[in-house]
């Protein structure tokens, strides 16, 4: 393995750490594997029994709920050949049955039954067959995570600034709790990290997605969000922030020329569902639909969670060079049936008609790194800028077309990479096995 200090400098990163098939294995196991990722909302599974498909990195999983309301990650991995146990994205079931030779599990993991067992050797203990587990499973404000990490820091400690921030995000609800609802998915041929530089990336709006700024300017008038980003974003007052352990934050609420509601660009139903509020919450109405557009912000939680106005994304690495993208919408718990509409009907709108540009330069970053004559990818702006600026808990802010985002998380990854982490899986009757490599 090449000397991963020698691939990152403090204004560019070297070009083999979005296309050596070798780094992307080591991310799997030291960043997908040793720290916190997340998994899934707990309005996905919020019975007893309900179940979700998920990735732990490439690492196919079944979040479960079982009977007494315990969540248990299962690596979705049959203990007999190694088929994937469970293929339906989500539901309700105590058992899986795997489809090839019939093995059922338990949704806690444990094997229950194997058919014809006459055969197996006289020492073959059930027991001893259950699906491995992810051995930490932790929850914030509703957001599920997990790891292979046995000894991994709390996740309040590895959220640290993030986790006011989702609180922020959370809390728009009346109820402060929120559901997911209504996936899209997108794939991409490129890596994983390209999709995370974009999300710290305040300077490419203005030309990514030119067509779509204009096209809203020339329907809706230049007041609209979006408008912000027709000429030098850095003149709004719009900021990016390192949070540390990769996060990274950019604010673009002082970029706005109004309330989220005035400058929200309309959707199907938009004036209709604005009437019904107004005549039904008169002079509170505008707290109301205050709820209703994205929240103008984009709140990264390393490695794979964009929050992202209204929707949750997440970023699934599949191989060096292939990337999944699946949002979801969040609506409020509590607000009244027309905010959540039109939240669903607004996050239709950017992922819908914004993702695509993100996704093409993806593809076109990707192909324009297969040249290995050229080595470095530049992500100096902003460093050592005097506009910089450091608060008490090292949060590093600056305008949002400087790189200091990206460069903070290339930092993270560096020390995740290089840190003596061990994974686990918990097998069956909680032994605990250490995972090698
Ligand atoms: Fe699952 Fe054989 S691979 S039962
Ligand atoms: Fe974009």
């Amino acid at each position: 393995m090449t000397d991963l200090s020698a691939l990152v400098e403090p204004h560019r990163v070297h070009r083999s750490i979005y296309v050596e098939p070798d780094i992307f294995a080591k991310e799997m196991e030291k960043i997908f594997g040793g720290t916190w990722v997340y998994l899934a909302h707990e309005s996905q599974v919020a019975e007893p029994n309900d179940f979700l498909t998920v990735r732990l990195g490439h690492r196919p999983v079944i979040l479960t709920r079982d009977a007494d309301g315990q969540l248990h990650g299962l690596l979705n991995r049959c203990a007999h050949r190694a088929a994937t146990v469970c293929n339906e994205e989500c539901g309700s079931a105590k058992n899986f049955q795997c489809s090839y030779h019939g093995w059922t599990y338990s949704n806690r993991g444990d094997l229950v039954n194997v058919p014809f067992a006459d055969g197996y050797p006289v020492d073959f203990d059930k027991s001893d067959y259950g699906l491995s587990q992810l051995p930490s499973i932790g929850t914030y404000r509703g957001l599920i995570f997990g790891t292979l990490n046995p000894d991994p820091s709390s996740l309040l400690d590895w959220l640290g600034p993030a986790a006011p921030l989702i609180d922020e995000f959370v809390d728009r609800s009346p109820t402060g709790r929120i559901e997911l609802r209504n996936r899209q998915r997108m794939i991409y041929r490129g890596n994983w990290k390209l999709a995370w530089d974009n999300a710290g990336d305040g300077m490419h709006p203005t030309f990514a997605h030119r067509s779509f700024v204009l096209h809203n300017e020339n329907q809706h008038g230049g007041e609209r969000s979006l408008s912000q980003f027709k000429s030098n974003p850095d003149d709004t007052g719009m900021y990016g922030e390192d949070l540390g352990n990769g996060h990274m934050f950019v604010d673009q609420r002082p970029g706005l020329t109004g309330s989220f509601w005035e400058t929200q660009r309309p959707v199907p139903g938009h004036e209709w569902y604005a009437d019904r509020i107004e005549s039904e919450y008169g002079d509170s109405s505008a707290d109301v639909l205050e709820m209703a557009p994205g929240s103008m912000v984009n709140l990264s939680i390393f490695p794979n969670l964009l929050i992202k106005g209204n929707h949750l994304e997440t970023i699934d690495p599949i191989s060096v060079d292939e990337t999944r993208l699946c949002t979801w919408v969040a609506t409020a718990e509590g607000a009244p049936d027309e905010v959540n509409v039109m939240r669903m009907r607004i996050a239709e709108d950017f992922p819908s008609l914004g993702n695509p540009d993100d996704l093409e330069l993806f593809e076109r970053c990707q192909e324009g790194l297969g040249v290995s004559e050229v080595e470095w990818v530049d992500m100096s702006k902003g460093l050592g800028h005097p506009s910089e600026q450091v608060s008490a808990e090292g949060v590093r802010r600056g305008p949002v077309t400087h790189e200091g985002p990206m460069r903070g998380y290339i930092r993270a990854w560096l020390e995740l990479m290089e840190a003596d982490t061990k994974r686990v899986v918990v097998d069956s009757e909680s032994v605990k096995r250490e995972v090698a490599g």
